[in-house]
């Protein structure tokens, strides 16, 4: 399992909390930045994330930024990312049994480190249950198909 993580100055005050369980889980980490809380801009590190997991360089991607939003849309706009924002754990959950979801956003003025390490645990441990839910992503895909 390989995971890239991108997140912008915000967004960096999660990131430790986020490779903790990654780390302790033993997953690969593709760490695109930024490095620092220095200002920058979230939609670079959204499309480098959403980027490596469309091509499957990276198996799923996590964002952070203020809210966990910018920096979704950003992932979002590259073709096949369906990324979601997350601020409890059900929703994490959910989104990978029922939409797929391929990237995890969160936002660091939203949720603090412990309740991100937990969605993130339940993220990772949800599988998508395809059957009638395929159905639905498949038509998530057509429109994204329109867009070509
Ligand atoms: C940066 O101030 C902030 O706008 C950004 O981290 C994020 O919240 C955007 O959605």
């Amino acid at each position: 399992m390989k995971i890239a993580i991108g997140n912008d100055h915000v967004g960096y005050y999660l990131k430790d909390a986020v490779l903790e369980v990654l780390v302790q889980r033993g997953i690969e980490v593709i760490d695109v930045g930024s490095y620092d809380d220095q200002s920058c801009d979230y939609p670079v590190y959204g499309e480098k994330v959403g980027r490596l997991v469309a091509n499957k360089d990276a198996d799923l991607g996590i964002v952070l930024c203020g809210t966990g939003v910018g920096i979704s849309i950003a992932a979002n706009k590259v073709k096949g990312i369906r990324a979601v924002v997350c601020s409890e754990p059900y929703s994490a959950k959910l989104s990978r049994m029922h939409n797929d979801s391929n990237v995890l956003g969160m936002g660091s003025r939203v949720i603090g480190p412990e309740l991100a390490k937990m969605i993130v645990e339940q993220w990772l441990d949800a599988e998508f249950e395809a059957g009638r839910h395929s159905r639905r992503v498949d038509l998530i895909k057509t429109i994204e198909s329109k867009e070509e």
